[in-house]
């Protein structure tokens, strides 16, 4: 098994968008393991006030498509480069397109050629498991079957990233982890627009208003602890046999959007029902649920370290604590939520 303080304690690690609702947990996680992390973040989704100010903790603020904010976040040499920073996700990329390909297309190809220039041992990048599957396909999904099934450019530049990750090993000897992550939950996720549907059914719940199901409510998501996902992300970087795979990240368990509603009421009080609104042309998928003994068996990946129920209910509390900064950041609209 391996030993994740041996491993990450003195080493320096580079995380983009580590100010993100996952990248923040990612870099806690790091420091506490003794690492000294580099923090490369525009700031365009993410929060600082989601870091952990500690003099461990570098952070730069620019783009993983600026050369300058680049040279300037390699300069301390990072051995391990976690790469995060995205257009998030599939909602956005519909209305941003060419922001699209520009951050999460071309963004990752700068960040793999800067790794390969400045020496870097492992690269990590964080995929998506939606890009991976389409309805009709069996379930669940399975790594090494999976083919990219893209219907939306957030998809498509997630298997873009992907293919130049797998090239960047074979052609320049760069280990790279391809982890697929399924829809995060958790604290430090501010709601809005264009965010997952956990944050935005409680800010909706907690703002009086009905919660608004995009389909029939029948649909289903595999819903992934944040502490899981970074714990994989963790592994990843460090288990060598690890190197030039794909591996889901996920908590490998269904959830019916319908369940996860009625939660949400139950633990907020909220009297304000359930609203239905027709699908998103995108949203097409009825099912998504990871088979992840891959990661078990090469990571030692072993999610559930908090209960689905627990987890939402830890995230409601941490947005009543840090209700007044949600209030004023979220740029909330009226489209929905998003499936990645
Ligand atoms: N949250 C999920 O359910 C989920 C599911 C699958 C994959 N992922 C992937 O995991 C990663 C992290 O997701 P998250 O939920 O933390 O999203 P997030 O939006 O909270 O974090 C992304 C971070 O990247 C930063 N960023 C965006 N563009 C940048 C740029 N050009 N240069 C530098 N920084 C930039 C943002 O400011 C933000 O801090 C993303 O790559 C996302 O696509 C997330």
């Amino acid at each position: 098994m391996v030993d994740l303080r041996g491993f990450y304690s003195g080493r320096t690690v580079l995380v983009t968008g580590g100010a993100g609702a996952i990248g923040s947990h990612l870099v806690r996680a790091l420091s506490d393991l003794g690492a000294r992390v580099v923090v490369l973040d525009d700031l365009s989704s993410g929060r600082l006030w989601n870091l952990p100010g500690r003099p461990d903790v570098w952070f730069v603020r620019g783009s993983v498509t600026d050369p300058d904010a680049i040279e300037c976040v390699f300069e301390d040499r990072p051995r391990t480069v976690f790469h995060l920073a995205a257009l998030f996700a599939n909602q956005n990329s519909v209305d941003h397109p060419e922001r699209d390909l520009e951050v999460n297309g071309f963004g990752t190809l700068r960040m793999l050629e800067a790794s390969v220039e400045h020496g870097v041992e492992r690269f990590v990048f964080a995929s998506s498991g939606c890009a991976f599957h389409e309805d009709g396909l069996p379930l669940p999904v399975q790594e090494d079957t999976a083919a990219i099934h893209p219907v939306t450019p957030y998809q498509i530049t997630k298997g873009l990233a992907e293919l130049y990750c797998r090239y960047f090993q074979r052609q320049h000897g760069l280990q790279t982890v391809r982890a697929r992550l399924f829809n995060s939950f958790g604290p430090g996720e501010v709601p809005g627009r264009y965010r997952n549907v956990i944050p935005n059914f409680l800010y909706l719940a907690m703002t009086g208003q009905p919660l608004v199901i995009t389909g029939t409510g029948e649909e289903t998501r595999d819903f992934t602890w944040v502490g899981d996902i970074v714990d994989g992300l963790l592994r990843a970087g460090a288990v060598e046999a690890a190197a030039g795979e794909a591996l889901n990240l996920g908590s490998g368990r269904e959830v019916r959007i319908a369940t996860l509603a009625d939660l949400v009421i139950r633990l907020t009080g909220s009297t304000a029902g359930i609203r239905f609104a027709a699908r998103r042309g995108w949203d097409v998928k009825t099912r998504l649920v990871a088979d992840i003994s891959k990661a078990r068996r090469l990571l030692g990946y072993s999610p559930g370290s908090v209960s689905f129920e627990e987890g939402v209910r830890r995230t409601f509390e941490w947005m009543r604590e840090n209700w007044d900064r949600i209030q004023w950041e979220s740029e909330w609209g009226t489209t929905g939520h998003d499936g990645a």
